[in-house]
């Protein structure tokens, strides 16, 4: 077939309707009526306009317009002076790794309470990441231990590349601290600020302090381009180089010139354009997750052995999800028993993520102290927190765990 007739061809005829809001519509699956899902995207309703316009304007490339004026929006919602959106979160932290010029055998040091995207980048750069206990107050990197860690690592001559703190689910890292003690050290921050959008830190936005941020826009996040994420900085020039590094590392000629090598990591225009359809709720977005964090707390506040994720004085968080804590010793039922039983009635949750340290992909690697999140892993459940999460289904979810507390 001649590249013409391929042309003329109709393209191919879909045998089924595209679920448009598959995850906020999926038909009832179990008992107890249709699934509740733990962080299923929630659109404003502007989003097909937003991407119909992008179509329209032509620009399809991680290029033009619809980046740019995505940029700028994160900017004006967070007060980075300067942001590059990325295809990814990851590919911010990336990014952000080899801006900071981690280089294999570089110590990277983070929280061991984190998704493995946060040290995964650096690793898979020949670092050696250590990780540290987060704090009982915050659940986020200590700065006591940090501190003294530093001390220790500059007596050996082996201070950190970068230190990775992070917003554990949506609640900001003590940063202010834990940047002032690496400037001590000369070591930079790179906050992985990826579910924080929207939460901030003494009245700053996550992230603001640090050297670099990095967030996420992935489908389960407060705000989502389906994928995506952004690098901020208040350095402009760093963000400079990161999207020169984010085009493929191309130098200003006619021609393909490149002093390094660099990624495909900007953005494409068409999720930036979904974007900037759901950036205006974000303030909304955060009011809603909130509340249904102190719905939880009012609804099942009075089990034995229940408690919840710690808000710091410091911080006010996003609550992107609402983590509930069960403490057997306490007469709490078991997190396991909660979270399948949770599951026979159709409710997704999750526990805690298991700390860095215990993860089998990084056994051996450095560490110091982990007993603290290992106890939020054994006892800790992530709940259905979608800003679209109804009162009746929150209730059904309450019910589901008073179930499970009566056995
Ligand atoms: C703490 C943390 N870091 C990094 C990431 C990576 O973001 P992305 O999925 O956009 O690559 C996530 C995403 O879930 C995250 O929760």
């Amino acid at each position: 077939m001649t590249p013409a007739e391929a042309a003329s061809r109709p393209g191919p005829v879909l045998a089924f309707p595209l679920p448009l809001r598959a995850r906020e519509d999926v038909p009832a699956t179990a008992a107890g009526g249709e699934r509740i899902l733990l962080s299923p995207p929630h659109l404003t309703g502007a989003e097909p306009a937003a991407l119909q316009a992008a179509l329209d304007s032509g620009w399809i490339a991680p290029a033009g317009p619809m980046p740019a004026a995505f940029e700028a929006a994160i900017g004006e919602a967070t007060g980075f002076a300067a942001v590059l959106a990325t295809t990814n979160g990851t590919a911010a932290l990336h990014l952000g790794y080899r801006l900071l010029g981690v280089a294999p055998g570089d110590e990277v040091w983070t929280s061991t309470l984190t998704f493995i995207a946060t040290i995964a980048p650096a690793v898979q750069m020949g670092a050696v990441p250590r990780f540290l206990d987060v704090a009982e107050e915050s659940w986020t990197l200590d700065p006591n231990l940090l501190e003294r860690e530093l001390a220790r690592a500059a007596r050996r001559g082996r201070l950190p590349r970068v230190v990775v703190p992070v917003d554990l689910f949506g609640q900001c890292c003590d940063l202010d601290t834990i940047a002032a003690l690496c400037e001590r050290w000369g070591v930079p921050v790179l906050c992985d600020s990826a579910a924080a959008l929207g939460a901030t830190q003494r009245g700053r936005h996550a992230g603001r302090g640090a050297r670099l941020a990095a967030f996420s826009f992935n489908g389960n996040k407060i705000v989502t381009t389906g994928g995506g994420g952004a690098l901020a900085s208040d350095d402009a020039r760093l963000i400079e180089r990161a999207r020169m590094l984010a085009t493929q590392a191309k130098e200003p000629a006619p021609h393909y010139q490149h002093e390094t090598t660099g990624f495909t990591y900007g953005l494409s225009a068409l999720l930036a354009a979904v974007g900037l359809a759901q950036l205006p709720a974000l303030a909304e977005r955060v009011a809603a997750r909130r509340a249904i964090f102190a719905r939880y707390r009012e609804a099942l506040g009075d089990l034995p052995g229940l408690g919840f994720m710690p808000e710091p004085g410091w911080g006010r968080a996003n609550r992107w999800l609402s983590v509930a804590l069960f403490l057997p010793r306490l007469g709490a039922p078991d997190r396991e028993a909660v979270r399948r039983h949770l599951a026979l009635r159709g409710i997704e949750s999750r526990p805690v993520w298991k700390p860095l340290h215990l993860q089998p992909a990084f056994r051996g690697a450095p560490r110091s102290g982990g007993g603290i999140a290992a106890r939020l892993f054994e006892t800790g459940l992530c709940l259905p927190s979608g800003s679209g999460l109804t009162p009746p289904q929150q209730a059904r979810v309450a019910a589901a765990i008073r179930e499970a507390a009566a056995g």
